[in-house]
């Protein structure tokens, strides 16, 4: 195999729902996806860009419980089925835990913990009917390890890191997915989290050396190797693996 060849992770044929589809990581994952040859319904706050071959968009705010009632409706009756659902929609939240908002605390909230409990379980019901599903949460490091790697060293640092309010919503998304593991093991679908590292973004990039350092491999992570993850933990070789976080950070945090 060359450097450069992909690797296919078959998933012919199965539908699948990918949130945060017009984000950096959602694009990522749908086309890894597609590649692998799933049939993928992508969505976003405004209707995301395609990814071509069998692949639709659709605008929902993921935070709200009707729009998310009917994206899924949507998708049901658009594809008649729903073998995977990946929810990468999120905002992200930087700061002191002391200059925390209420506000702040509760948009991030809105989206990255209750918009994600609301579309996985909204994904039940159909994935039960079909006695097969995938469910793929994207966590993230910072659920893990208490955020600015060392505030006490570098203050100025703590503005670009993000905070509890993101941390913690984040670590609610690795719980509920280890309940929701549990709960629908019995019916052939699995439920995992991908936490990452920092990905190479325009954010990321301007990271200082110092801190890319302190990532074992060295470098950031690239928005594919989320996808990687992802489309792997969707095949249907991935049967047996469930209420696992899957941590892709380059070694910046092991547990
Ligand atoms: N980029 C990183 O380094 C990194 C690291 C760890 C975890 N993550 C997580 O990965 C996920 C994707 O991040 P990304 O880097 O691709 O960010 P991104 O900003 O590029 O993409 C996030 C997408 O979510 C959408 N979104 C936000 N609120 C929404 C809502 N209410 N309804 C519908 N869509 C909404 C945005 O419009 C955007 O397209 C997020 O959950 C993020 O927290 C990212």
């Amino acid at each position: 195999m060359r450097a450069n060849d992909v690797t296919r992770f078959d998933l012919d044929g199965m539908v699948a729902l990918v949130t945060g589809g017009s984000g950096m990581i959602g694009r990522a994952v749908a086309q890894r996806m597609a590649a692998g040859g799933a049939r993928l319904a992508l969505a976003d706050l405004g209707v995301p860009e395609t990814v071509g071959g069998d692949s639709r968009g659709y605008a929902a705010d993921l935070a709200d419980a009707g729009h998310v009632r009917t994206l899924f409706d949507a998708v049901l009756a658009d594809y008649g089925r729903l073998d995977c659902l990946v929810t990468a929609a999120g905002v992200t939240s930087l700061g002191s835990f002391e200059a925390i908002t209420l506000e702040e605390w509760d948009r991030v909230h809105s989206i990255n913990l209750r918009g994600i409990f609301l579309a996985n379980q909204a994904a039940i019901a159909p994935m039960k009917a079909q006695g097969f599903g995938r469910i793929v949460n994207i966590g993230s490091v910072l659920a893990k390890n208490g955020g600015n790697p060392r505030p006490w060293v570098d203050v100025s640092e703590q503005a670009r890191a993000g905070n509890a309010a993101y941390g913690a919503a984040k670590a609610g998304v690795h719980a509920l997915t280890l309940y929701l593991a549990k709960e629908l093991a019995a019916h052939g679908i699995t439920a995992n989290a991908v936490a990452p590292g920092p990905i190479a973004s325009p954010m990321t990039t301007a990271f200082p050396e110092a801190l890319i350092r302190q990532i074992p491999a060295g470098r950031l992570g690239q928005p594919d190797e989320v996808g990687a993850a992802v489309a792997w933990l969707c095949t249907r070789e991935a049967a047996f693996v469930t209420g696992e976080i899957i941590d892709v950070n380059g070694g910046l945090w092991m547990d």
